[in-house]
């Protein structure tokens, strides 16, 4: 009988992780993969639309949680996770990210003695302010198997005591889904669909609470956003909770005067089509700075650490103070922006090689019992 495998899906940088794993565990004919979507993020932005793209079905199970304090989503996802982990029971749980939803499902399977693997796991910013640091470190103690997706994860866990046992490098398994969909994504066209020529303008993403939650933060780098696109066209599509701040706190309209084009949140290939044609990235997201590694596309992070350091060592990325954004954007459009290479395993194969150590990890199991 094929082994069940629950994958928690629950936010938008889940969707892409799971994606590629589900296709591939279903169509190894020794598992039956169940999706269970928590809710965390529920906008059809911000979720349905990458379920369509990513040709994933609807989830076997919905548990609607919403939004909340942190405390909130993490006590109501676990709630709601634990009656479907006890009336299905499945052989393995695989929780990916770092999430709130990846630490309360980590936690109900390990309470329940169901094996837990995390993919993307052992990154670390060391920077225990970021919520999503505090998920990394818990859901990496609390899982059975740990799926890394570079040499510095594997280091990390060795460096708290993981066995090695329980670490597998499997590579970076959101390049997969560029890989599966590339053809889809070029056919996209989504640089005319906003006016903008291939090579000419720049994309920005911002949600992290430190740089969006309060006005003396965003404030100044709106302020450098207006000058940057003086220098060059940029494409903004806007997170709810940025959104909801710039309004709050003023400061949309200033945005809409410089010319920036202010867009809602874009699904997974018309925004893979947007990255893979700028001339450069601004961004505080986690992914971006791997896609754009990948894609070897400058990628300007506004952040005072990383947890993802191998694409500033190997890649296209560079942490930027918000008062030197320009000098930045500068510095690319002079042509003076370094240029990378592709980690070892970012190679579109992670998902296969994932298959492979779960099916090694089952047969063990039934040995041991
Ligand atoms: C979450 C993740 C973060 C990830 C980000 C990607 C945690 C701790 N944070 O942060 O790691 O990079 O997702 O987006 O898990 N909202 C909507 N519609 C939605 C989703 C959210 O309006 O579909 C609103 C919420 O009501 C809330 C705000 O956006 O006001 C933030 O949502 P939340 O899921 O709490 O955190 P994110 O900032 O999205």
């Amino acid at each position: 009988m094929p082994a069940t495998v629950h994958l928690i899906a629950a936010a938008r940088p889940n969707f892409m992780k799971v994606a590629p794993l589900y296709h591939a565990l279903k169509a190894s004919g020794d598992f039956t993969p169940r999706i269970v979507h928590t809710g965390q993020h529920y906008d059809f932005n911000m979720s349905d639309a990458f379920f369509v793209d990513l040709g994933l079905p609807e989830p076997d199970y919905h548990l609607n949680v919403g939004g909340g304090t942190h405390a909130e989503q993490v006590g109501n996802v676990m709630i709601a996770y634990e009656k479907v982990a006890m009336a299905d029971r499945p052989d393995w749980l695989v929780v990916v990210g770092d999430v709130n939803s990846t630490v309360a499902c980590a936690m109900v399977g390990a309470k329940l003695w169901i094996p837990v693997v995390h993919l993307e796991a052992g990154l670390r910013s060391r920077d225990r302010r970021m919520p999503e640091e505090i998920n990394r470190l818990a859901t990496d103690v609390l899982a059975d198997v740990l799926w890394t997706p570079s040499p510095d994860g594997d280091e990390n866990l060795a460096n708290e005591g993981i066995p090695a046992e329980r670490i597998t490098r499997v590579g970076n398994i959101m390049l997969d889904s560029y890989e599966l969909l590339r053809e889809r994504i070029e056919a996209e066209n989504a640089p005319a669909r906003f006016g903008l020529e291939p090579g000419t303008y720049g994309i920005v993403t911002l949600h992290r609470p430190s740089n969006v939650d309060q006005k003396e933060m965003l404030e100044p780098l709106v302020a450098q956003l207006e000058k940057a696109a003086a220098r060059l066209p940029l494409i903004f599509p806007v997170h709810p909770r940025t959104r909801k701040k710039l309004h709050d706190f003023g400061l949309w309209a200033r945005l809409e005067a410089a010319g920036l084009t202010l867009v809602e949140p874009v699904s997974y290939r018309p925004f893979m089509s947007l990255v893979s044609n700028a001339r450069l990235c601004i961004t505080d997201s986690g992914g971006i700075q791997e896609e754009t590694t990948y894609l070897d596309i400058p990628c300007l992070t506004l952040r005072e650490n990383t947890e993802r350091p191998i694409t500033i060592l190997e890649g296209t990325n560079r942490l930027v103070k918000p008062e030197r954004l320009v000098e930045a954007v500068e510095t690319v459009l002079g042509g003076q922006w370094p240029s990378g290479r592709r980690p070892d395993l970012w190679d579109g194969k992670t998902a296969q090689r994932c298959v492979e150590d779960l099916r090694r990890r089952t047969a063990l199991r039934h040995a041991a019992e």
